[in-house]
């Protein structure tokens, strides 16, 4: 069985759209996704496998590895826009948004990592420009944006030379966990305007960024894992 790329959070804005920028590339994907409707509609979009699985929940990685055992790549591309002022934040909020973004990617690298590492493949995650810049009421995802940035640092030395471990950070995105902020068009005008390109970003923009440092002969990948370690790529985003 040919290795595939695996996707968490394939029906999102970033996670569908590198579903499409890997299957225009003839990649093989492997598709996971909560929403069974949204993950067979694009699957059967993309010709391509597929497993439905909430990241929530106790054992999701055994029903996704009896699906897919040969991965040469996974893009966690599941997350969160979690703000409130601190004043109303709880030990809750945090324990949720960690699970989220953090502890079930955990679990999916382990799940991977010695077939990652036969097919000398490569992982994804995603960040956010929020843990750098510092914005206000970030203080749940920018501390567990911070913390996926550091286990990227961390497992890209653990893991190197045989499987790449890369973060992305991306500024605000057009995308269902968005829509809050999106909604309010001055909002959303202002935000643009702060930005380089004068526009929110879009999913095929992060996946543009993604795919190249994903693919496993991709040279980009080689070398930031060889001499740089995995320090999260900052907004190449629209630039
Ligand atoms: N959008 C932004 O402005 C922005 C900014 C900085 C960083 N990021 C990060 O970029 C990554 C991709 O986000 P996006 O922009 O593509 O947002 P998105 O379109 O809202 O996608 C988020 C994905 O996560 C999935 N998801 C959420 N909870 C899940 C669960 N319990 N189990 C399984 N899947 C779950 C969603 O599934 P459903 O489709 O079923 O909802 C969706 O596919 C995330 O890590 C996010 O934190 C995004």
């Amino acid at each position: 069985m040919n290795a595939k790329y695996l996707i968490f959070g394939s029906t999102g804005s970033i996670g569908s759209n590198l579903a499409n920028q890997l299957h225009n590339s003839n990649e093989d994907i492997h598709l996971v996704g909560r929403n069974e409707e949204e993950v067979k509609s694009l699957s059967e979009k993309l010709k391509c496998t597929y497993s439905i699985a909430d990241v929530l929940e106790d054992n999701f990685i055994e029903k996704v590895k009896s699906d897919i055992s040969e991965v040469k790549g996974i893009a966690y591309c599941v997350g969160s826009i979690d703000l409130k002022p601190l004043k109303m934040v709880t030990e809750d909020d945090f324990q949720k948004c960690m699970k989220l973004n953090l502890y079930s990617a955990v679990e999916v690298i382990k799940a991977y990592q010695e077939n990652l590492k036969k097919n000398k493949g490569s992982i994804i995650l995603f960040s956010t420009v929020a843990v750098q810049r510092g914005f206000t009421n970030h203080s749940i995802i920018g501390s567990t944006k911070a913390a996926v940035e550091g286990l990227t640092i961390s497992l890209a030395a653990e893991f190197a030379p045989n499987i790449r471990v890369n973060c992305i950070a991306p500024s605000l995105t057009n995308s269902k966990i968005a829509q809050p902020l999106l909604k309010n068009t001055i909002m959303a005008e202002g935000i643009a305007k702060a930005h380089p390109m004068k526009r929110i970003g879009e999913g095929k923009d992060a996946a543009a960024t993604a795919k190249p440092i994903g693919e496993r002969d991709s040279g980009l990948g080689k070398r930031r894992t060889k001499k740089k370690a995995a320090k999260p790529i900052q907004k190449p985003l629209f630039l």
